[in-house]
């Protein structure tokens, strides 16, 4: 019986591979502009670290977190996403005795068992970034900043920044008694799962996407009406900060996150063009997190973006030129041509030119028909008669217009043709 993938869990071939390398190319790019390093931490973890982190009453821990018994009994988890193992790696390396920003960027597969859809997988990528140790709203700013560059320099299209001031834990503690007093005068009219969350997580009911939970949540009170001073000046330098660089945003109360371990700013990069699953990229402050894991008190503020999704909205018009492009064939045929043909090609190869060949193929014809298939722009070929004069015909692809090339300066002949713009 032939063994399939796991639902929800993909594979990338080789078409799609170089759209990927071309947006984390991007990501890496901005992300060292703004003077973020890249840090690599594992993919599984102790579970205790993502319980405590995003908190054992959210969606993730509570019912999409892959999570297996170690041989010795431990309780490990496959990584849902990448803010809490950067935090504990922080924390074990003693990042905080450095007195430079901590700020760190990582790419990687995500595991989260929710219902696979388009733009919804088990196993997704994440670009992601934290900044460790800046208790300043220009750092949020910095954050926010840095994702908008690399989308709009991607050119996604119809990208809106959501952004919310979820203030500090004490104005929450104001705001639930309140909002659960309303939410319980609503109970009938809400989804099972928000009837729940009243009691665990009152605050994500306005993040329900339930229509009849919009409604019954459209005249809540609002967590801004019991914000501190402190929080909403805090939160009011942060949108200045935004309209200083001209980045828009449009603020929404509902943006409450699915991760406990935000405070103020949250924001989200929403697109009207991924159907339901709509979020690209999302972040927020995390203040005590450092701190709810054993580390010394560090304000921090992250984000991360969805790689298939990003890959999914990116333009056609965005997406690097087929490698055929730069890419020669070398045609090489008969008992002295093969033989040549390999030396040239190797010869090609070390001096930085993408050379290919089939194999398989033993006249010309069948050669021809191979670099055709593979899109190649050039075609070397070299018989017996070519080794006898000392040439090669070089013939391009697409105006079939043909050549002579010294068998001694191919290369040289080759990589101005050749050479990325
Ligand atoms: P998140 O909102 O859970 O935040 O995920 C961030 C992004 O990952 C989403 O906006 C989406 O693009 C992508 N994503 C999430 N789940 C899936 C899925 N099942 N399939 C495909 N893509 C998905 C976090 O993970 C936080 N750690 C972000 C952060 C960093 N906050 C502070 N620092």
């Amino acid at each position: 019986m032939m063994i399939k993938g796991i639902k929800g869990v993909k594979d990338l071939l080789p078409e799609e591979a170089p759209r990927w390398r071309f947006i984390e190319d991007k990501a890496r790019h901005w992300a060292t502009t703004f003077g973020f390093q890249e840090i690599r931490v594992p993919i599984f973890e102790v579970t205790t670290l993502f319980a405590r982190s995003i908190g054992a009453s959210t969606d993730i821990v509570e019912k999409e977190m892959y999570t297996f018994q170690d041989r010795d009994g431990t309780s490990l988890t496959l990584r849902p996403e990448g803010t809490a193992g950067t935090v504990r790696a922080y924390i074990e390396h003693n990042r905080a005795a450095d007195p430079l920003p901590q700020k760190y960027f990582y790419f990687g597969p995500m595991f989260r068992h929710e219902r696979p859809q388009a733009g919804r997988l088990r196993q997704f990528h994440q670009f992601g970034v934290e900044s460790f140790g800046m208790a300043d709203p220009r750092a949020d700013v910095e954050a926010i900043a840095l994702l908008w560059q690399l989308l709009s320099d991607l050119t996604l299209p119809a990208l809106t920044l959501e952004i919310n001031n979820l203030g500090y834990t004490s104005d929450r503690e104001t705001y639930k008694p309140v909002l659960v007093s309303y939410l319980q005068q609503q109970l009938s009219k809400l989804c099972a799962n928000c009837q729940r969350r009243i009691e665990t997580n009152p605050l994500r009911v306005l993040d329900c996407k339930v229509p009849d939970c919009r409604a019954a949540t459209e005249a809540a009170p609002k967590l801004a009406e019991s914000m501190s001073d402190k929080a909403r000046t805090y939160f009011d330098a942060v949108l200045k900060g935004l309209d200083s660089l001209d980045i828009p945003y449009h603020l929404n109360h509902r943006l409450v996150r699915g991760l406990d371990y935000y405070c103020l700013t949250t924001f989200e990069v929403t697109t009207t063009s991924l159907g339901a699953q709509n979020a690209v990229g999302a972040g927020g402050r995390y203040d005590g997190l450092v701190e709810t894991l054993g580390g010394p008190p560090t304000p921090a503020v992250g984000f991360a973006v969805g790689i298939e999704r990003v890959s999914m909205m990116l333009p056609e018009s965005q997406a690097p030129p087929p490698a055929g492009d730069r890419t020669v064939y070398v045609a090489a045929f008969g008992d002295q041509g093969a033989s040549v043909g390999f030396s040239v090609l190797q010869d090609l190869r070390r001096s930085g030119i993408r050379a290919v060949v089939d194999f398989r193929s033993g006249t010309l014809k069948a050669h021809l028909r191979q670099a055709d298939r593979l899109k190649c722009r050039y075609t070397l070929m070299i018989g017996d008669d070519e080794v006898t004069k000392g040439l090669a015909l070089l013939r391009n692809m697409e105006t079939k217009g043909q050549s002579d090339v010294p068998l001694s300066a191919v290369v040289a002949s080759i990589k101005p043709l050749i050479s990325p713009s």
